[in-house]
Parts: structure tokens; C-alpha cells; sequence
């Protein structure tokens, strides 16, 4: 039986521009046939990580092994791997045919096997009848395809998308968000999709890549890191977190009494691993996971400030007495709330998450 390497292999990749380091060492190990989301805020790093995948920026240590192959020395149109830029950067001289055919010509293929190969990918992308057309006569989402279409063609082994759908509105980007998971469902290709947009990364990858000040925070499915975040960055950063301190009181069974900041606010239980009993916690709860009822002994006491409809669901705005930090808890329906604001905040017990890093 053969064992197959990894389509690709990041080992230890570091890259510092002037003297400051943009991406510290990083080992990455991706499955073949996934989509794997790099997802961080403008400036983390993802488009240099690509880039030094993609070979047009060299590291200043480690390798990029490419299905078993050390490619760290290799140029770029030697890796076998397709790109999409944030800009698409398609020739406006050449015609949405001669574009797709590019990587084609550059190998030197065959008229008719450019013509084949072209017809196929601008059906792959429903875009058949667009071959003899100028890139100018295009849309947005229509030169988004054939960036995609070019790319494909020369038949990578791996996919890397920088940001392909941040040019377009916010319909079309949902629609072709489908249409692209669709694509590579298909070919079975893997692919990275660089995104500062959380909801983009979650709903398309198989995999997500939280990335921050050059460093990779957690990498795990999306459920994981949406339910399961190591830090208050990667909590925050994947949705809005309700952030509570404390101290931890007792244990009971496979939970934990925890004393929620401020004293006397309440104990409530967190399944956790090993605490120790008077260590101090930090844990987020996500703003569904909260529920609201009438204020009792065990529920957190808050007082509701704002209740906005955002049409799936209701957020309710509530603050704790002499906290300034806001609290969000989202509902199904509409809760009964009395007169004077005040109720009760409950949660299960895995529905907190001991963070491991505070900050
Ligand atoms: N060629 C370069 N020369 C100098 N600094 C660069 C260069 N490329 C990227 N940087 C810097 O590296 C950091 C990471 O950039 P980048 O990888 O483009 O971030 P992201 O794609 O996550 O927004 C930024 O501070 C950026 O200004
Ligand atoms: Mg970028």
C-alpha cells in the first residue's frame, strides 16, 4: 500500500519584509481534496503565505513541499498549481478565449487540445458563449469565472484563491460562494481560499485557518473553531462572543461551579477538563447559546438595554450592573421581557468555553 504525502506541506515557512516579520515559522499540512480557509484580518499574512506557496516570494526558512516534492527553489510555473488574485488580473488585450488558453500556450500545448480544454473549462464556469469576447465587455462576477477558468485549466494540483469574491456585491458573492464550493466538489481539487470574511470562510471550507500577526491561532473544522476557540481572538474574530471572567468554585461530575465576575453574580456550571479549584477563568459563550428567562438564584442578572430584529433572528443588547462591556444574546422568538428590563441569563454547561489564551 502506498501512502500518499500530502498535497501540500508547509514546513516551518517564515518571511520578513525590511526587517519585520510578516509570517513566522509555520507548518501546515493539507488533505487532499479539501478547502482550506485562511481566514484573518487585513495584514495578518495570508496573501504572503499564498504567495510563497504559489513560489513568487521565496522564505526566508523552511519548505514548501508540494505532493512529496521539495519545491522551496522551484519558480512558480513549475509547481503545477493554479492561482485566482484578488484582481483577477486577466490580459484586457487578449480575448476571454486566449485568456483561459494562457497556462495552455506557456506549455505549449496542441491547438486542438487548447481548444477543447478551453471550450470545457468556459462550460464548467457557464460561460460558453463568452469565448470571442473582450475582458472589458465582462461583469464583475463574469471575469471572476474566467480568472477561475484560466486558472483551472492547466489541470493544478492545487487551487489557491486570494480573496476571489471580495470584488463583488454581497448577492453575487453568496451565489458564486456556491457555485465555486460546487466547482471544486467536482474537480475534487484542493484548494486554499484566502478571505478576511468569517462567514465566507465557514460556509465554504472544510477547514479553517485562523490567522493573526503572522501566526496560524487554530486550524479545525468550522464547527471546532466557532464552538470550540482557543482564544479570545479567534472567539471574537469568528462571530460576536459574550466574554465573562471568574473564579472557579467547585467541581461536580465532569462540570464545573464557576463564580462569574462580578462577585455574587452567579455560579454557574462549564464542563472542562482539569480546572483547579480558585484559578481564575476566562470564558466566551456565544450570543445563541445564551438563554433568557426571569431573573433567579444561578442565573447572571442583566438588564436589557436594545432588542433589534435582524430578520433570521432577534438580538437582545443587555448590560451587566457596573459592567460597560454590552452583552448579546440571540433568540428564535420574541422573549417576554418585564417592564423594568431586569432578567436572568442562563447557559448549558457546554455551552461555555474556557479560553486558553485570555487575550
Ligand atoms: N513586498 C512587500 N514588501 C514589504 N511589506 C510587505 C510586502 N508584502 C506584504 N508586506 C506586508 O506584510 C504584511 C502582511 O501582508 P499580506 O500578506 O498582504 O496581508 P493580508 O493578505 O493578510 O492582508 C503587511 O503588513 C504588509 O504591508
Ligand atoms: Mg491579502
Amino acid at each position: 500500500m502506498t501512502v500518499l504525502a500530502p498535497p501540500l506541506r508547509l514546513v516551518d515557512v517564515s518571511k520578513s519584509f525590511g526587517g519585520v516579520q510578516v509570517l513566522k515559522p509555520l507548518r501546515l499540512d493539507m488533505v487532499q481534496g479539501e478547502m482550506l480557509a485562511l481566514l484573518g484580518p487585513s495584514g495578518c499574512g495570508k496573501t504572503t503565505t499564498l504567495r510563497l506557496i504559489a513560489g513568487f516570494e521565496v522564505p526566508d526558512t523552511g519548505s514548501v513541499v508540494i505532493n512529496g516534492r521539495d519545491m522551496t527553489a522551484m519558480p512558480p510555473n513549475k509547481r503545477g498549481l493554479g492561482m485566482v488574485f484578488q484582481n483577477y488580473s486577466l490580459f484586457p488585450h487578449m480575448t476571454v478565449g486566449e485568456n483561459v488558453a494562457f497556462g495552455l500556450r506557456m506549455r505549449g500545448a496542441s491547438a486542438a487540445e487548447k481548444t477543447k480544454r478551453v471550450r470545457a473549462m468556459l462550460q464548467m464556469v457557464r460561460l460558453e458563449s463568452f469565448e470571442d469576447r473582450r475582458i472589458s465587455q465582462l461583469s464583475g462576477g463574469q471575469q471572476q469565472r474566467i480568472a477561475l477558468a484560466r486558472a483551472l485549466a492547466t489541470e493544478p494540483s492545487i487551487l489557491l484563491l486570494d480573496e476571489p469574491l471580495g470584488a463583488l456585491d454581497k448577492n453575487l458573492r453568496e451565489r458564486m460562494q456556491f457555485e465555486l464550493r460546487d466547482i471544486q466538489h467536482r474537480l475534487g481539487i484542493t484548494c486554499i481560499l484566502v478571505t478576511h470574511d468569517q462567514e465566507e470562510a465557514l460556509t465554504m471550507s472544510d477547514r479553517v485557518a485562523v490567522m493573526a500577526h503572522g501566526e496560524v491561532k487554530q486550524v479545525g473544522h468550522p464547527t471546532d473553531v466557532y464552538e470550540r476557540p482557543r482564544s479570545r481572538f479567534v472567539s471574537e474574530f469568528l462571530g460576536t462572543a459574550n466574554i465573562f471572567t471568574g473564579t472557579v468554585k467547585a467541581q461536580e461530575g465532569a462540570a464545573w461551579r464557576v463564580a462569574i465576575d462580578p462577585r455574587g453574580c452567579a455560579e454557574p456550571l462549564i464542563a472542562a477538563e482539569t480546572l483547579q479549584l480558585g484559578q481564575r477563568v476566562t470564558l466566551a459563550v456565544r450570543p445563541e447559546k445564551l438563554v433568557l428567562g426571569p431573573p433567579k438564584a444561578d442565573a447572571i442578572t442583566a438588564r436589557v438595554r436594545d432588542i433589534v430584529f435582524r430578520g433570521a433572528y432577534f438580538a437582545y443588547e443587555l448590560t451587566l450592573p457596573n459592567q460597560e462591556q454590552p452583552l448579546f444574546v440571540y433568540t428564535q422568538k420574541r422573549e417576554a421581557v418585564p417592564d423594568d428590563g431586569i432578567v436572568g441569563l442562563t447557559w448549558a454547561p457546554d455551552s461555555a468555553v474556557i479560553l486558553e489564551e485570555p487575550a
